[in-house]
C-alpha cells in the first residue's frame, strides 16, 4: 500500500508506540486521526495528525467515531486498554488477571466495529508483546493476553481477506507506559534488558517501523512481527 494520501485511524495514537506510528504515517503523507481517552497527552503531535477522544472499551462511542471517520484505509490499535497485572499465576489476584484482558476486548471492539469501514485493500495492525511467546515468571497475564491477540489476528485474517491484519510484538520499549523517571528508570531498563542480545530498551520508532511495514506490504497478513532485541532467545 502506498501510504501517501491514505486515511489512518490510530487508537492509542497519543503516546509511545502509537504516537510514533502516527508520526511516521503522517510523514509518509497519510492523514492520521490519533485517538485515546485523553488525547491532550500527545501535546502538538505534528503536521498531518488530528486528535480525537475515545475509549476502545466503549462500544457505543466507538461505533459513532468509526462511522464518522469512514471510509479509511489503515486501522491500528496500540491501546493498552486498561490495567495490566503482574506476578506468578498461583499468587496473583484473579480479578487483575481477568482485567488484563481489557486489551484484547479493546482490540476486538476496534476490529469488529471498524473493519467494515476499511477500504478494499485496507490494513489493520494490532500490538501484542514478547510475553506472548516467553515464559518469564510474573508475565503470565501479559503473555496470555498477547497470545490471544496473535491468535485473534490469524483467525480474522481469513475472514477479512483481501484486506489484511497483522500483529507487531514489541520487546521492552522505552515509552511513557513506564512511570519511573531519572536514575530509577535507567536502572529498571538496564536490569530488564541486560540478558538480551541487544542489551537495551527499544524505541517507539523501532516498533513503529514494523507497523508501517505491515501496512505497506500487501503480501503480509495474519502474522506477527517481533521487534524485541532478541529477548525471545533468552
Ligand atoms: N512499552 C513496552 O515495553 C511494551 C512491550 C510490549 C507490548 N507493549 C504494548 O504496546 C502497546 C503500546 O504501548 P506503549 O508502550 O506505547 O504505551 P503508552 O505510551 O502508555 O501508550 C498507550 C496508549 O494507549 C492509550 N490507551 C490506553 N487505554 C486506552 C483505552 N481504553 N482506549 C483508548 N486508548 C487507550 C493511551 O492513551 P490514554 O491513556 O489517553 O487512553 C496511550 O495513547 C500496548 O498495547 C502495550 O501493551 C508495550
Amino acid at each position: 500500500m502506498d501510504v501517501s494520501g491514505k486515511k489512518a485511524v490510530v487508537f492509542g495514537g497519543t503516546s509511545g508506540i502509537g504516537l510514533a506510528t502516527a508520526r511516521q504515517l503522517a510523514e509518509l503523507g497519510a492523514e492520521v486521526i490519533a485517538i485515546s481517552r485523553d488525547p491532550s497527552k500527545a501535546g502538538a503531535p505534528g503536521p498531518g495528525i488530528s486528535l480525537r477522544q475515545g475509549d476502545v472499551r466503549d462500544r457505543e462511542g466507538l461505533t459513532a467515531t468509526l462511522a464518522a471517520l469512514a471510509p479509511y484505509d489503515i486501522l491500528i490499535s496500540a491501546a493498552t486498554g486498561g490495567e495490566r497485572a503482574f506476578g506468578p499465576f498461583l499468587e496473583m489476584d484473579l480479578d487483575g488477571y481477568q482485567a488484563s484482558f481489557d486489551k484484547l476486548w479493546g482490540y476486538a471492539n476496534v476490529v469488529r466495529l471498524g473493519a467494515g469501514h476499511l477500504s478494499d485493500n485496507g490494513a489493520i495492525v494490532l500490538v501484542s508483546g514478547y510475553p506472548a511467546r516467553s515464559t518469564e515468571v510474573g508475565m503470565i497475564a501479559l503473555g496470555s493476553v498477547g497470545a490471544a491477540v496473535e491468535a485473534f489476528a490469524r483467525y480474522v485474517a481469513r475472514e477479512i481477506a483481501p484486506r489484511r491484519i497483522n500483529v507487531v510484538s514489541p520487546g521492552f520499549i522505552d515509552t511513557p507506559l513506564f512511570a519511573l523517571q531519572g536514575a530509577e528508570r535507567a536502572e529498571m531498563i538496564a536490569e530488564s534488558t541486560a540478558g538480551q542480545p541487544i542489551a537495551r530498551a527499544g524505541t517507539a520508532d523501532e516498533v513503529a517501523q514494523a507497523i508501517v511495514f505491515a501496512v505497506h506490504n500487501d503480501f503480509v497478513t495474519g502474522t506477527t512481527i517481533d521487534v524485541e532485541g532478541g529477548v525471545l532467545l533468552t
